[in-house]
């Protein structure tokens, strides 16, 4: 049996976008910004992916800029509020102790060069409270910034009641929602977002391609200098395949979004309850207000490293964390926000899931991590001070 249950590092391509992407690199091509007809084609077909991707976000075509990924649509958003502040003496960013790596990096950038940022904390169910936003912004606010959905343990922000906030106090408000476009509906009218970053390789697109929606009248400095491609603002010859495979595999998720978050969330469920059974485990995160897909565990007395490679090679793929930090030995900043003690927040497990996962797996799962939670624990000097009560549990 092989399970991937690790769709919030990447997901696997949808055949869809896969044959869109082949087409258009054997039949379409041109350059867009070419005159003649094999780029006038291209440019075409760039145009009707970047209005499938407004509709799909109820966005404007015009607002859409394409880029290499999150990574750099978090970068851009980010230091574009931070140079238009900056102008109007506004050096005050706001931000949450959960974001990626994308967003909490480029702040402490920013802190170098003088910028002060608050970074709000969140309560132990792993969400921002809106009152806490509204009580840190302050005059020379240029902007806040709190992810849609966290990558690593999956709870969803109240980001229209957020945005809503920033909206009565004139403040432009961006969300990473790398892990939610695909997964949740969206709409970035109705929820007063100004600016959001979304990737493709989260929702069955190619890697290395990612959109940056900008609200008509939010200002958008560049990060890189170059040609007129996304009218001046991120420059360099777009990647027509990857831009073409990004719209179809979004247009591919949206059209059953909602029987997919049904399955998928009964699908996690399982899981948690299953999980929950094991002496000692915390689910992180709350339970409900969660990606449909998410479940993220922490095993007392278990080495989340240890705790993948015996999943593995059981022949499940899952995460401790974020793929990101999984090469060092720090423990989740996400993890230690929820307030959990450092040898609790090394231990965590992310399974991350999509409709190709079934219950047979789910089942499957749970066994398997009962079996490697148990092996690891008869090994581990510390359980045993836990289990002989010279150690206090904590879970
Ligand atoms: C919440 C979040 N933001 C940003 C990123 C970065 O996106 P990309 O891999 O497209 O650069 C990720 C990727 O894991 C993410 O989960």
């Amino acid at each position: 049996m092989y399970i991937y249950a690790d769709n919030a590092a990447t997901t696997k391509i949808n055949p869809v976008a896969m044959d869109v992407m082949n087409k258009c690199m054997t039949e379409v091509y041109g350059n867009p910004s070419s005159l003649h007809s094999a780029g006038q084609k291209a440019a075409e077909v760039m145009q009707k992916a970047r209005e499938d991707i407004a509709q799909v976000l109820g966005a404007d075509f015009r607002e859409i800029y394409f880029t290499s990924g999150g990574t750099e649509a978090d970068n851009q958003a980010i230091y574009s509020a931070a140079a238009f502040g900056e102008k109007k003496g506004k050096k005050h960013i706001i931000s949450s102790a959960i974001e990626h790596h994308a967003v909490l990096h480029t702040l402490q950038r920013l802190e170098k060069e003088g910028f002060e940022i608050t970074l709000l904390d969140v309560g132990e169910d792993g969400i921002v409270r809106p009152e806490d936003v509204r009580q840190a912004i302050r005059e020379d606010t240029a902007l806040v910034t709190i992810m849609y959905a966290n990558n690593e343990i999956g709870t969803l922000q109240p980001i229209s009641e957020i945005a809503a906030i920033c909206r009565e106090k004139k403040v432009i408000f961006h969300t990473d929602a790398v892990q939610a476009v695909g997964h949740v509906p969206i709409n970035v009218r109705e929820q007063n977002i100004d600016m959001l970053s979304l990737s493709a390789h989260k929702f069955h697109g190619p890697r290395g391609i990612g959109v940056l929606y900008v609200r008509k009248g939010v200002p958008l400095f560049n990060l890189i200098e170059g040609g007129a491609q996304e009218r001046g603002r991120r420059p360099g010859t777009e990647n027509l395949p990857a831009i073409a495979g990004m719209a179809a595999a979004l247009k591919e998720v949206v059209s059953h979004m909602a029987a997919a978050e049904e399955k998928v969330s009964s699908l996690r469920d399982i899981l948690i309850e299953g999980l929950s059974k094991i002496p000692h485990a915390r689910l992180n995160g709350d339970a409900k207000r969660r990606l449909p897909g998410n479940v993220n565990f922490c095993f007392e007395g278990i080495e989340g490293e240890s705790l993948l490679l015996l999943l593995d090679n059981k022949g499940v793929a899952a995460s401790s964390g974020s793929a990101c930090t999984s090469g060092s030995l720090d423990p989740s900043h996400v993890l230690l926000a929820l307030g959990l003690p450092h040898e609790v927040a090394h231990g965590s497990l992310r399974l991350s899931l999509s409709e190709e996962n079934t219950k047979e797996e789910m089942y499957y799962i749970i066994d398997a991590v009962r079996e490697v939670v148990e092996y690891l624990r008869d090994m581990s000097p510390v359980w045993e001070a836990l289990e002989k009560g010279e150690k206090e549990h904590v879970i």
